[in-house]
């Protein structure tokens, strides 16, 4: 075969449609689906199980031959009714955001574009870099601030971490690790998994991050803070670094961040901010003193997926000392020059200040969802938030079966069921089928923790489609089943 049949083979690219008019009418079928499904999304089930025989054909072989663009379609459609629920506004688990029609826009010019968003001189290292100054300007955070859209508050924290470990070490860690350096940092028994999984993946170890004991609201005990610093100093621990959290994933509780920035700043500690979905809050003006101190950190975790209800996945990580953040990262090989005025220009790029290389346009979608809606609405959803687990912690006091089991400060409930002359061992037993029972209904979907080693069924509201009467459903279903089993 010569080259030039070799190119007969596909005239176009052999990814490419061979009939562009086919294609736009499987794209405008799935985009149709999708409108219709935000349209729809108050309506229905929650959660609805994948169906056996759907499991099966995702079990196939991997496929070596090309399938007509009618069934993909079809098989892509056939998928859509079974995500984890959270565009509803009874998706009361863990917490997700609920995103938006609106997302669809900007999600659909990222990807024909497809950039990678490493680096190089193109449009989505502008718009990131307009989506971080946005946020230093949110957050009050000073213009020699840095940052990056990232997949989300984990990977914000492995960064912020990071940066933390090398400023503590002078750099120096970059190259050799921390050797015998034995950092130490310090959180809330409260904090999120994912602050020690950033201490396990920076090489400090699990073991290195103190969890301090919290009050009766959930927010870490200052004073036994500072105890604990003055024992690992006394017994030659390297304290570095403290992280407060606005917003804890149990209860919504927001540390006193003034008091923990005064004490890192006493302590000479990296002050982080935990605060994937709480400090979101700071559009609420009602909220936002809750979160005094927050423009003091160091480094700032949050997510744009979460309480900002861009879609997933989006966060962001926001470094004071811009300079510290691109020292504990940059890393260019000849390969990756940058410089002069065409493609290589574009300095800084984002690879100098993260572990990705190849990162997608997420920008996009941010830049979109703050210019369509500004910060005022998604302000005035979480308020209306906050109002409506507030509500229902006032309905679960007025219900003689019902326990709240934690305060509520933000927007997190926990409460469960109760009856005199159950052990301990049957609530738990009682409440967690209640939540499985709930959830397999379709009526709503809260999850579970444990609050003071109880058995919690937990319901965190961060979805700008609830209504006052959700809460209300959620409730009266949870009797409902709850008769049946008792
Ligand atoms: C307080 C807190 N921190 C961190 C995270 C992790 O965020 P992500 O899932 O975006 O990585 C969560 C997730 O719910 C959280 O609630």
């Amino acid at each position: 075969m010569t080259d030039t049949d070799l190119d007969q083979q596909s005239p176009l690219g052999d990814l490419d449609p061979q009939d562009w008019a086919a294609y736009s009418r499987a794209v405008n079928r799935v985009l149709d689906a999708a409108i219709e499904k935000f349209q729809s999304v108050s309506d229905g089930r929650v959660w609805t199980p994948v169906p056996d025989a759907l499991q099966a054909t995702l079990q196939s072989p991997l496929p070596t031959d090309s399938l007509d663009l009618k069934a993909l379609t079809q098989q892509i459609l056939d998928l859509m009714p079974y995500g984890v629920g959270n565009t509803h506004p009874r998706f009361f688990g863990w917490v997700h955001g609920a995103g938006t029609p609106g997302n669809l826009l900007a999600e659909i010019a990222a990807s024909a574009m497809n950039a990678n968003c490493g680096g190089r001189d193109h449009v989505g290292i502008h718009v990131e870099r307009q989506v971080i100054d946005w946020c230093r300007t949110l957050f009050d955070f000073p213009k020699t601030a840095s940052g990056l859209v990232v997949s989300g508050t984990s990977m914000a924290t492995i960064i912020a971490t990071k940066t933390a470990r090398d400023v503590a070490l002078d750099f120096a860690s970059r190259k050799h690790g921390v050797r015998e350096a034995r950092l130490v940092g310090y959180t809330s028994d409260q904090a999120h998994a994912c602050l020690a999984r950033a201490f396990d993946m920076v090489g400090l170890g699990t073991d290195a991050l103190r969890k301090i004991a919290c009050d009766p609201e959930g927010r870490m005990d200052p004073e036994a803070l500072r105890r604990q610093i003055a024992k690992d100093r006394a017994s030659g621990g390297h304290p570095f670094f403290l992280a407060g959290t606005a917003g804890t994933v149990n209860t919504g509780a927001i540390d006193d961040l003034a008091a923990l920035a005064e004490i890192a700043r006493d302590e000479a500690l990296w002050f982080h901010v935990d605060g994937a979905f709480g400090a979101c809050a700071i559009t609420s003006p009602d909220i936002a003193p809750k979160l005094d101190g927050i423009s003091q950190a160091d480094s700032l975790a949050f997510d744009f997926h979460k309480w900002m209800h861009v879609n997933y996945d989006a966060g962001c990580v926001l470094i004071r000392d811009g300079q510290a953040h691109r020292k504990a990262f940059a890393n260019r090989p000849d390969y990756l020059a940058a410089g002069g005025t065409a493609l290589a220009g574009g300095e800084p790029w984002p690879v100098d200040y993260g572990p990705e290389l190849s990162r997608g346009f997420r920008a996009l979608k941010v830049w979109a969802h703050l210019k369509e809606h500004g910060t005022e609405t998604i302000g005035r959803a979480i308020a209306r938030n906050c109002a409506q687990a507030a509500h229902l912690g006032r309905l679960v006091d007025a219900h003689p079966a019902f326990e709240r089991l934690a305060p509520v400060g933000l927007n997190i409930c926990c409460f469960r069921y109760t009856a005199p002359g159950l052990s301990e061992q049957e609530l738990e037993a009682l409440n967690s089928q209640l939540i499985e029972q709930i959830q397999l209904s379709g009526i709503a979907a809260p999850s579970s923790t444990r609050i003071d080693g109880r058995f919690a069924i937990r319901v965190n509201i961060t979805n700008h489609r609830t209504k006052f009467e959700d809460v209300e459903i959620l409730l009266e279903a949870l009797e409902r089943l709850r008769a049946d089993l008792v």
